[in-house]
């Protein structure tokens, strides 16, 4: 299948699975520098620190996933698609744990730090793959364009 050709990001008028691909650009960026931070053998607490602050990063993210997109997409989901957001929202569980465990983890933060970020890049190539496809389809244009203005509002809300 051809790739799908971006728009210009418009946020008066986006559809929620573009707000969650340009978050997905700068989330995977931000991890490949945390793991060229992590191979530098950096002091534990300065990594520590940027695992601290990649987290909060995520847990917006996976907020604005659960509570909006996957809360739009409840009503209209068949077996198969619950399956797949079931996997998804277990996955922002794990993703949690594994950043809580590298910052938790003190001076061999190292590999805890290595495993956290490519398990995340593991899911948000996936989220991509999969449950992006099967919303475009579920929803629908204009209901992922009314969700997009939700999400607008929450990022707005909790950069205030
Ligand atoms: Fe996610
Ligand atoms: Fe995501």
């Amino acid at each position: 299948m051809a790739p799908r050709a971006r728009r210009c990001y418009d946020d008066a008028n986006v559809n929620i699975l573009e707000v969650l691909e340009v978050e997905h650009g700068v989330l995977l960026r931000t991890l490949t520098l945390m793991d060229q931070f992590a191979a530098t053998r950096p002091a534990a607490n300065a990594l520590q620190e940027m695992a601290g602050m990649v987290t909060r990063l995520l847990l917006a993210h996976a907020t604005m996933e659960d509570e909006i997109l996957m809360a739009g997409l409840e009503a209209k989901a068949t077996g198969d698609m619950r399956d797949v957001m079931t996997r998804h929202h277990a996955s922002h569980v794990d993703i949690e744990r594994l950043f809580r465990e590298a910052v938790e983890e003190g001076p061999g933060a190292v590999p805890a730090t290595l495993s956290a970020t490519a398990f995340t890049r593991a899911h948000i190539c996936q989220e991509e793959r999969e449950l992006f496809p099967l919303a475009r389809q579920a929803l629908g244009e204009a209901e992922l364009v009314r969700l997009g203005a939700r999400a607008e509002a929450y990022l707005a809300l909790i950069r205030t």
